[in-house]
């Protein structure tokens, strides 16, 4: 059902890897609340082409960018403003990575190297995006930038390993740029808090799935599907949300703010303690 939300608007879409992506269902959703978009992923994504499906549902021309590369992002929104004709009025950074993940490496013996990449893909990326948005003057007044992230930035899921840092400096960009952005030009940067959902990137961790059914039966509303998420997202980028600014917002069904459900207890009454 559309509201129209977005109409008139013009956004920047990051991330939308293949259908289960959460970029994917906020592209579907932007599309159908009126805003124009422009879909982008790092060259390397773009291979299996399933993006191709997702700009023909959107009516969306797709601009290839490696997050960590400048270079690539001011040609991102340089001919984002150009393909939309005019600024942004909202991005949405849906973008995470980790070598050290994908390796199965511990968090103890984490590769340095793979470490700063977990680090410039999944965060500094962030600030590269909001630093050439800028100085291009490439937003509108009042636009919206959106970051999504997860809890282990606030507290320790030991699977997460490098991920927990990168999402903790994510969120400290928000609300570090927030401020200067909002100054300069009114426009604000938030992160949600996401659910754990099933995803590539999600999938891509150790326990991943019980880890899932852990966080469905500990918030009370259950996971946050990526469906929804993208609804909030919508929510962001309309003019609904013009002042909530530099904040981290928790959507994943109340899970941040339950010590233990009743399940949890439950289930943990059936383990045999001998
Ligand atoms: N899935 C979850 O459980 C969960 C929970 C909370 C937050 N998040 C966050 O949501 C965001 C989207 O992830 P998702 O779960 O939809 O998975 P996804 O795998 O569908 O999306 C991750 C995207 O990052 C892109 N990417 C990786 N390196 C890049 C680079 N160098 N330049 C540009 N793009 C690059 C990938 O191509 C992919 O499209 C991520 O920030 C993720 O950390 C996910």
């Amino acid at each position: 059902m559309s509201n129209n939300l977005l109409a008139g608007k013009r956004g920047i879409i990051t991330g939308a890897l293949d259908e289960n992506s959460i970029a994917w269902k906020v592209a579907l959703k932007a599309h159908e609340q009126g805003a124009k978009i422009v879909l982008t992923n790092a060259p390397i994504a773009m291979r299996m082409g399933e993006i191709n499906k997702l700009a023909a549902a959107t009516n969306a021309e797709i601009v290839p960018a490696d997050a960590t590369s400048v270079e690539e992002l001011t040609n991102l929104f340089t001919k984002s403003q150009e393909i939309l004709g005019g600024k942004m009025d909202f991005v949405l950074h849906s973008i995470g990575m980790s070598p050290n993940i994908r390796k199965n490496i511990p968090y103890t013996e984490l590769n340095y190297d793979f470490y700063n990449k977990s680090i410039d893909i999944s965060a500094l990326s962030l600030h590269k995006m909001l630093s050439v948005a800028y100085k291009l003057d490439a937003m509108n007044e009042w636009g919206s930038v959106v970051a999504l992230s997860y809890i282990a930035a606030q507290r320790t899921y030991p699977f997460y390993t490098d991920m927990a840092d990168a999402k903790a400096v994510l969120e400290s960009i928000c609300r570090s740029f927030g401020y200067h952005y909002g100054k300069a030009k009114h426009v604000r940067v938030n992160s949600i808090s996401q659910s754990p959902t099933k995803t590539t990137a999600g999938s891509g961790i150790k326990g991943f799935g019980d880890f899932y059914d852990y966080a469905d039966n500990i918030s009370p509303l259950g996971n946050a599907s990526a469906e929804s998420c993208a609804d909030y997202c919508i929510s962001m980028f309309s003019d609904l949300t013009r002042m909530v600014n530099m904040q981290n917002l928790y959507h994943d069904g109340g899970y941040s703010n339950t010590g233990v459900s009743m399940e949890m207890m439950e289930m943990l009454g059936k383990i045999p303690t001998e």
